[in-house]
């Protein structure tokens, strides 16, 4: 039986350990259908599910769509560059033009935090029962991707048994800019709710010391964060210090699309100092797993080698789990 009460996801602050579970626990039902299942499940038949994203994704999008039809859903992309915003229309009168035309589900990516919580409050303040799936929003928080990297992480530690517990008491090490990543936020508060340990790594001016803070503070809308943060959170700015004691690492895409100022000297003097790479990880006292939510900057981040290191790299499989992950919460807020 099912304690489901989410009509929206917009951020994982709000996730207790039953909604980890219970994501975790329909993603693995839905990667592991024997290959002789239908390629379609009935779930969704009848519903239509809106994807609305106001900035470029590659992953997010397709797979959300691709979740959606695997479960039977309609389909219907929004492209903004020919659509009537570029005549001033709001993203509200955008999202409520596709409520008209019977969207169930919105999944939004917008470049302002908090748009898709504020979609989801005006949506319900106009009596719609239509659900808002935030795809990312600013630098605020992309939960889809936060449960996959969970799902991804549990499957390395426990293939058997995915569950958030295979989190419990691991050291998970951030790396790279984490002042302008969702996902780094996602996965703080995935990760610290799990009972995980999170090291972030990286220069002060893409990892400001109060960043330790952020998950203490409330989300958006509310007085104080429901969760107990079980793991704890360590801040250093020596990758090799990051590395020692991890049993995974996640490094982050430089958003140059998001730094107003130069944040660091050059690529290369990064590369050197935060780049992951088969030599870097010669810091970590046992062979560890990267993750990477992508795109890329090969050569910046980590070594194009190590990206294409399937014992090592598990960039790949993120993006296969990004489907049952979705899978799952489309499923959950439908049901
Ligand atoms: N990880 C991620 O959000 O990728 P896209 O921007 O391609 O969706």
């Amino acid at each position: 039986m099912s304690n489901w009460q989410h009509q929206h996801v917009i951020d994982l602050a709000s996730f207790s350990l039953e909604d980890f579970q219970e994501v975790l626990s329909l993603a693995h039902r839905f990667r592991e259908m024997p290959s002789t299942s239908p390629r379609k499940l009935p779930a969704l038949q009848g519903h239509l599910v809106a994807t609305l994203f106001f900035e470029p994704s590659t992953r997010t999008r397709s797979s959300f769509e691709l979740a959606a039809k695997s479960l039977s859903a309609d389909v219907q992309s929004f492209a903004p560059a020919s659509s009537s915003i570029g005549k001033g229309e709001s993203l509200l009168d955008t999202a409520l033009t596709y409520v008209a035309m019977g969207a169930d589900v919105l999944v939004v990516r917008h470049k302002s935090t908090n748009a898709a919580a504020q979609l989801a409050f005006d949506l319900d303040k106009f009596g719609e029962k239509t659900s808002v799936l935030n795809a990312g929003d600013g630098l605020h928080s992309h939960p889809s991707q936060g449960l996959l990297d969970l799902y991804t992480l549990a499957r390395h530690f426990n293939p058997e048994q995915p569950e958030p517990e295979a989190l419990n008491g691991k050291k998970i090490a951030i790396v790279g800019d984490i002042l302008h990543s969702r996902v780094a936020r996602s996965n703080l508060w995935a990760l610290t709710a799990c009972g995980a340990d999170v090291i972030l790594c990286g220069p002060p001016t893409l990892l400001p010391n109060e960043f330790k803070d952020f998950v203490d503070a409330p989300p958006p809308g509310q007085k104080k964060d429901p969760i107990l943060k079980r793991g704890r959170i360590y801040l250093t700015r020596q990758l090799s210090e990051a590395l020692i004691e991890a049993d995974a690492v996640m490094t982050l895409r430089l958003q140059h699309e998001r730094m107003r100022e130069n944040l660091i000297s050059n690529l290369h003097r990064y590369h050197k100092d935060y780049g992951i790479t088969h030599e870097s990880l010669k810091s970590c006292k046992k062979p560890i797993p990267v993750l990477h939510p992508g795109p890329v900057n090969r050569g910046v981040e980590m070594s194009g080698k190590l990206l294409n290191d399937r014992s090592i790299s598990l960039v790949e499989e993120q993006v296969r789990n990004g489907i049952p992950t979705r899978m799952a919460l489309l499923y959950l807020i439908t049901s």
